[in-house]
């Protein structure tokens, strides 16, 4: 997760027995793994969460086209994580096709995010190995279907489906795996863990809320992101909306924001007051009760479906 994703945090849930995905931008960016570059840098900071757990690791390529310097950054980090014996990968936004050869030539598995039938068939059609279905109450960016009918959706693809959203407890995790998923992804549940680096204020807030407690705001990065309805938390108009979401400015206003809200992230994460606290979660804040390590979240998870 961008830019929850500290280094402790990945190693914590892979040592309880997860796939614990590695966020590049996160890690080299807010992390402070940037030094003496960005790309030795991610090599170092892979190296230290290797050095602090030795469960296999994912990691995560955004790929939204937009940014040419972005994209290539990617493709060299890609290669990295390669390098430095990684073999899954997920893909987030964009056409996956690229991330595919490099990742099948050297033995590797590429699972791509997807909201709609649409972004699933293009995966498919790019070669991934099993899709990501972002539901309706995910943190992050969020789909707009409920698990339910994106698995109805795409159960005829004949990939494995993972489901992501609303996943706080075993409960849910049960409920999916009872739908036909092979799998979950959670995001929200890992934020509110001892491991995690966010602000105390953004865990308290997730434990503290409720499912009615969550809206989404297009204002973090131009698309959809669920968010805790805090004080500095303002639902936008729907003009507002609709001018981000449209038109020939849509990829330029989405590096815009992203870079925004970089630069508020960064300084929340060092601890520096920032005028805005806009926290991203799904609806999984509903079963989520306190603040727990990553590990024995991770391993109660386990026991649930092995039981
Ligand atoms: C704060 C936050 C940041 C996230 N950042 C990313 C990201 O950088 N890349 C990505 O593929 N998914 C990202 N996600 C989505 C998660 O990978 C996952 O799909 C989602 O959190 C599942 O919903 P849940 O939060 O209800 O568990 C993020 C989610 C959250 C809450």
């Amino acid at each position: 997760m961008y830019p929850c994703s500290n280094p402790e945090l990945v190693a914590a849930a892979a040592n309880g027995g997860g796939m614990s995905i590695i966020q590049p931008v996160s890690l080299t960016m807010v992390h402070g793994y940037d030094e003496p570059n960005l790309n030795q840098g991610l090599i170092n900071g892979i190296r230290y969460i290797k050095s602090i757990t030795n469960s296999p690791l994912g990691f995560n390529a955004l790929i939204e086209k937009g940014n040419e310097k972005y994209l290539k950054r990617m493709s060299e980090w890609i290669d990295i994580a390669l390098d430095e014996d990684i073999r899954f990968f997920v893909t987030s936004l964009g056409k996956p096709d690229w991330v595919c050869e490099k990742v099948h030539s050297r033995g590797g598995y590429v699972y791509h995010d997807v909201t709609t039938r649409i972004h699933a068939e293009k995966g498919v059609s790019c070669g991934v190995d099993g899709l990501i279905c972002v539901n309706n109450r995910a943190g992050g960016h969020l789909g707009s279907d409920d698990m339910e009918k994106m698995y109805e959706d795409l159960k005829d693809l004949d990939l494995p489906l993972i489901c992501a959203g609303g996943i706080g407890s075993e409960k849910e995790l049960q409920r999916a795996l009872s739908i036909g998923y092979e799998g979950v992804q959670m995001g929200t549940r890992f934020i509110a863990t001892t491991e995690c680096s966010s602000p105390e204020g953004y865990k308290d807030a997730i434990v503290n809320s409720s499912e009615e407690d969550i809206d989404w705001t297009v204002k973090l990065t131009g698309v959809p992101v669920s968010v805790i309805k805090t004080a500095s938390y303002k639902r936008e108009n729907p003009w507002f909306v609709r001018l981000l979401l449209s038109g020939r400015l849509k990829h330029r206003t989405r590096w815009i924001l992203n870079f925004l809200s970089f630069q508020r992230w960064r300084k929340m994460t060092q601890g520096r007051k920032s005028s805005k606290e806009i926290w991203s979660a799904g609806k999984s804040v509903e079963t989520i009760n306190s603040i727990e390590s990553a590990t024995v979240i991770m391993e109660r998870l386990g026991q649930s479906i092995s039981q």
